[in-house]
């Protein structure tokens, strides 16, 4: 157990990364009010783990406000409200679950490649904020890694050679790597390609992590299949075994993650059970390092 000078008391999640943080009301954190220190842990270890929160939606998105701007998808829904219980979930409206080649649970299988959210968009996520209502049974874990620590295990003559590339991006690349049908669907064809920097330097430690992501299509220097190879190969030996947090959801636990430093990746589940997740991003600012992420 240690405690910041803020007094939180931490518990490691993994040894390369993450902490539980113990006897904290999301409720009760303000800008003043202990973010800074909820802040200073994320920016350290890369995710944390909050459980026993059972946060309702407006509670919820006003915590993700305190890192930022609360990413917009809303042009993606019908209500035009902020994304959050958006998409992560296979219940439906009448209270079953969706069948298992419904293109709503392909969208969650695509969530199973590793990635870190929103790299596709033209502002990319610095955090997510993410919340279980309803648990599986069995199964529905969520995996973390931190690429940071998988940047610093890669050769210097590697890293040196990542800081000098970017990496392109298309939300429907990682959608046709799961279905081609899904692939089609205008919220994930709707958004221009984007180009980022493939190394993450972070502004608050300087901490360098790599930024890649399922979505990551082509690499500068390369033709394309080469781009795929050499991202495909990146991706695998960052997420091996040995490197995996794997978050078995109860309700009320929140994870909050640091999009510039982790790859992620959803895992399967009996998909007759109901799983709910909730969840609202934050969007990156020229604060948080964006401005040195632009090719
Ligand atoms: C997400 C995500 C994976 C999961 O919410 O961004 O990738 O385990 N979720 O559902
Ligand atoms: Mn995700």
């Amino acid at each position: 157990m240690s405690r910041t000078a803020d007094r939180l008391k931490t518990t490691p999640l993994h040894p390369e990364f993450g902490v539980e943080v113990h006897d904290v009301d999301l409720r009760d954190v303000t800008a003043d009010r202990m973010y800074p220190a909820i802040r200073a842990l994320f920016e350290r270890h890369s995710l944390l783990l909050f459980a026993e929160q059972h946060l309702d939606d407006r509670e919820h998105l006003a915590f993700g406000r305190l890192f930022g701007p609360i990413e917009d998808r809303s042009n993606t829904r019908m209500d035009g409200k902020p994304r959050i219980s958006y998409g992560v979930s296979n219940e439906t409206e009448d209270g079953g679950v969706c069948d298992e080649d419904d293109l709503r649970l392909l969208g969650l299988k695509a969530n199973m490649l590793w990635h870190t959210d929103s790299t596709f968009l033209p502002t990319p996520a610095l955090a997510n904020v993410l919340q279980a209502r309803v648990v599986p049974l069995k199964g529905g874990a969520t995996e973390f890694v931190s690429t940071r620590a998988g940047f610093r295990a890669l050769e210097p003559a590697m890293q040196q050679r990542l800081r000098g590339m970017t990496f392109r991006h298309r939300y429907s690349h990682s959608r046709a790597r799961i279905d081609p049908d899904l692939a089609k669907l205008d919220l994930f064809t709707m958004w221009p390609d984007t180009e980022w920097r493939a190394v993450w330097r972070n502004p608050a430690t300087g901490a360098e992590a790599v930024y890649v992501a399922s979505h990551a299509f082509a690499a500068s220097d390369m033709d394309e299949d080469e781009g795929q190879t050499f991202i495909d190969d990146l991706i695998e030996r960052m997420t091996g075994p040995s490197h995996v947090y794997a978050h078995h959801w109860r309700p009320g636990n929140v994870l909050v993650w640091d999009e510039r430093a982790t790859l992620h990746r959803g895992t399967s589940w009996p998909y007759d059970q109901a799983r709910t997740l909730v969840s609202c991003c934050i969007s990156a600012g020229e604060g948080d390092g964006l401005s040195t992420m632009r090719p």
